[in-house]
C-alpha cells in the first residue's frame, strides 16, 4: 500500500466533507429545490471543510515555513496556528526570536539613519564655514588685500570661521568622548552653588552687554554632591550662555534651587523667545536647532544641550526643559543629594 502514502485523517475527512457538500447540491441541482435539512447540511458541510482545509499543514510544516521565513529575513512572519505540545512550545520559542530580530534590525535601522544624519549634519556644518574661508582668502589674494580697511574686514572674517570650526570639533570631540565612555570625568566633591556661581560670574559681561539681569538666587542649604566640576560648570555654561543668547535685550535670567525629595534642582529660567512646543521634544538631539539660520548666526552648532545632557544623565541626573513661545524658558537639572 506504499503508492497510498501518508493519509492525513484531516485530509480524508476534508474530502469526506466536500464530496458530500458536492452530492447535496447536485441533488438541488436536478430536483430543483432543497428541504431545508439537506440545506442546512450542505452549509454545515462546507464550514466544516472550510475549518478542516485551513488548518490542514502538520505541525512540523508549519515550524519549517516559520524557520524558512525567518532564514529569508522575512521578520515579521509569526506562528498564529496552536501547535500540540513540544512543537508549541517550538512555535512560541520561534515566535519570540522573530519578534528579536524584528526589534533588532529595527533599532539597526534607527541607528544607521542617526549615522547618516550625523555625518550629512557635520559635513554641513563644516562646509559653511569653510566656504567663507575660502571665498574671503581669494578675495584677498585677487587684489583686496591692497585695501587695507577691506583687508582687515576679511581677515576677522576668516578668523570667525576658524573659530566656528574649532568649536565644532571640540564641541564634537566633548560629545564622543563622553557618549564612549573614555572620559567618565572625575568625582569629587562639588557645590552645585559655587559652580553656578563661578560660571554667572564668568557670563555677567555677556549679559550685561545685552542689558540682561542676570540674577543668582542663594540657593538653600543643599550638600555637595559627587561629581566632575568641570563637567558641571559646562553644565551651566551651556545652559546660562543659551539663557542669554535667546534673551532679547534688558531681559532677565535667573538661577536658582531647590533642596526636595531628596533631589538637589537647579532652575535656569529665562524671559526670552521662548521654544515652540513641536520643537520641544527634539532640543536636547545634537544638531537640532528651532532656527538654524539664527542660530548658525549667533556661532551655535546645536551640540550644547546634547552635550549637557550626556553630563548630567551621566551623573545619575535628569534635565527636562518648560517654555512658553514668547514668554521665556526653564530649563530644570537635577541630581540625587548623596546619602546622609
Ligand atoms: N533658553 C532658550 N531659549 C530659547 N531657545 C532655546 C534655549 N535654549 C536652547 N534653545 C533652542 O535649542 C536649540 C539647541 O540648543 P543648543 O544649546 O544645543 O544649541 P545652540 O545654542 O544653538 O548652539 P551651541 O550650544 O552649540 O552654541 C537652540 O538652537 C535654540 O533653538
Ligand atoms: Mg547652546
Amino acid at each position: 500500500m506504499a503508492w497510498l502514502g501518508k493519509i492525513s485523517l484531516r485530509r480524508f475527512l476534508f474530502a469526506l466533507l466536500f464530496a458530500a457538500a458536492a452530492a447535496l447540491a447536485a441533488r438541488l441541482w436536478t430536483h430543483g429545490s432543497l428541504k431545508a435539512p439537506e440545506a442546512g447540511l450542505i452549509g454545515a458541510a462546507a464550514v466544516l471543510a472550510v475549518l478542516l482545509a485551513r488548518n490542514d499543514l502538520s505541525p512540523l510544516t508549519v515550524l519549517c515555513r516559520m524557520a524558512d521565513d525567518l532564514a529569508q529575513g522575512r521578520n515579521k512572519s509569526r506562528i498564529r496556528e496552536i501547535l500540540p505540545g513540544e512543537y508549541g512550545r517550538l512555535a512560541q520559542s520561534l515566535n519570540r526570536l522573530a519578534e528579536r530580530i524584528d526589534n533588532d534590525f529595527s533599532r539597526l535601522r534607527r541607528l544607521d539613519e542617526m549615522r547618516r544624519d550625523f555625518v550629512a549634519n557635520v559635513s554641513h556644518e563644516l562646509r559653511t564655514p569653510l566656504a567663507a574661508i575660502k571665498a574671503f582668502s581669494e578675495t584677498l589674494s585677487s587684489g583686496a588685500l591692497a585695501e587695507r580697511e577691506t583687508a582687515e574686514e576679511f581677515i576677522r572674517e576668516i578668523e570667525k570661521s576658524a573659530d566656528r570650526m574649532s568649536r565644532l570639533v571640540d564641541d564634537l570631540l566633548e560629545l564622543s568622548a563622553l557618549e564612549s565612555g573614555q572620559r567618565p570625568g572625575a568625582r569629587e566633591s562639588v557645590s552645585l552653588m559655587r559652580a553656578a556661581a563661578e560660571v554667572v560670574a564668568a557670563l555677567m559681561p555677556l549679559a550685561q552687554k545685552k542689558q540682561i539681569v542676570l540674577r543668582l538666587d542663594p540657593f538653600p542649604d543643599m550638600p555637595d554632591i559627587l561629581a566632575d566640576k568641570g563637567q558641571m560648570k559646562q553644565v551651566f555654561t551651556n545652559l546660562i550662555d543659551n539663557a542669554i543668547k535667546f534673551t532679547g535685550d534688558k531681559g532677565l535670567v535667573q538661577v536658582r534651587a531647590e533642596l526636595r525629595d531628596g533631589r538637589e534642582t537647579v532652575f535656569i529660567q529665562d524671559s526670552g523667545c521662548g521654544i515652540p512646543a513641536e520643537d520641544l521634544p527634539r532640543i536636547f538631539e545634537r544638531f537640532y536647532r528651532v532656527d538654524k539660520a539664527r542660530s548658525r548666526e549667533m556661532g551655535g552648532t546645536g551640540l550644547g544641550l546634547a552635550i549637557v545632557k550626556h553630563i548630567v544623565e551621566g551623573h545619575g541626573g535628569s534635565v527636562s526643559v518648560e517654555s512658553r513661545f514668547g514668554e521665556g524658558t526653564t530649563f530644570r537639572v537635577e541630581f540625587p543629594a548623596p546619602l546622609p
